[in-house]
């Protein structure tokens, strides 16, 4: 019998799949609807103070293997966004994703989600192209430790900090949000990125930088996860490139207790995680993963599985393929 469940912290989840920030979660009704897609939880678009309108056209664009946005975190501002948590909570779980300047801002703004009846809040530390936002606060351990002290002392709703793969102490800002009491790390956001138009010759998008998801990014945010898990004690949700239940087993085995996934939404539409569901559960299956956690962190020597169990799922790798076939 295998169970599907996650438990991220003192959470659990139905399904181990969440609806990434930024993606069919503007509106309440949004959100309704992939909780009924299969998704185990929704995280709300990031919600700052004020009314935002966000980046002018274009701010979006594909490119190899993925997409580059720079929507401009568009919101309505916290007060109002109150009207489309009343749609959705009654619904299922969904986390508030929130983005603020400082300490005192992510304060105020986690104390209302956890008044609308967020289940968690996720700190928006890590978008790439924010001025004065996302990855400008997210990349300083100091101003991470006080932001997330500052969001525990607001609300009693876990707290998990959303990170970014633009830097190179990538660890540091981890073990600073577990210093400060922070009950989850949701890696990795967008990549800081750009494309050029040779016959304009001049950024495609409105804001020129970008933020680089979709099937690309996976290989950087699987290594993000794997590094976290060696230092942190705190669980890893993983996000970046998942469109495919090999993705997801591929972020849990790096040490993630649970993924989201956002661009394939876009991609693959909404029934992207009735597939991951039905993959996920029948490799687990086949190889003998009863749980979720028992997967975790399989990828690692000291959370792995014994060299015997590994060999016997070499053994009958071939077989997955051909039922996959
Ligand atoms: O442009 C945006 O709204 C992106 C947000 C993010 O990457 O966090």
């Amino acid at each position: 019998m295998v169970s599907l469940i996650a438990k991220v912290g003192a959470l659990s989840f139905d399904k181990p799949g969440m609806v990434a920030s930024g993606i069919m979660d503007e509106t309440g009704q949004s959100m309704v609807r992939m909780l009924g897609c299969g998704a185990g939880a929704v995280v709300s678009k990031s919600v700052g103070m004020k009314p935002n309108e966000g980046h002018a056209n274009p701010c979006f664009t594909e490119t190899e293997g993925g997409m580059v946005n720079a929507m401009g975190l568009p919101n309505p501002g916290i007060e109002l966004f109150e009207e489309e948590m009343k749609v959705a909570v009654p619904h299922g779980k969904i986390i508030g994703s929130i983005y603020g300047s400082g300490p005192e801002e992510f304060g105020a703004l986690a104390g209302k989600m956890e008044d609308y009846g967020a289940c968690a809040v996720e700190l928006n530390l890590s978008c790439p192209h924010a001025k004065g936002y996302g990855m400008e606060v997210g990349t300083d351990p100091r101003m991470v430790r006080d932001i997330v002290s500052a969001v525990k002392s607001a609300v009693d709703i876990p707290v998990w900090a959303k990170l970014t793969p633009n830097s190179h102490i990538l660890a540091d800002i981890g073990m600073a949000v577990q210093e400060a009491g922070g009950d989850a790390v949701v890696a990795v956001n967008t990549l800081k990125a750009m494309v050029i138009s040779p016959e304009f010759a001049r950024p495609v998008l409105s804001n020129r930088f970008g933020g680089l998801s979709g099937k690309v990014l996976k290989p950087v945010g699987v290594r993000a996860v794997y590094d976290l898990r060696t230092v942190l004690d705190i669980p890893i949700v993983g996000v970046g490139g998942i469109s495919t239940w090999r993705d997801a087993a591929e972020y849990i085995m790096a040490g993630a207790s649970a993924f989201q996934v956002g661009s394939a939404v876009l991609t693959e539409g909404p029934c992207v995680f009735e597939c991951i569901n039905e993959g996920l559960e029948a490799f687990m299956h086949d190889y003998g993963y009863g749980s979720v956690s028992a997967m975790e962190g399989a990828a690692h020597e000291r959370g792995g599985r014994s060299n015997r169990e590994c060999d016997r799922g070499v053994l009958r790798h071939q077989d997955v393929r051909v039922r996959m076939e």
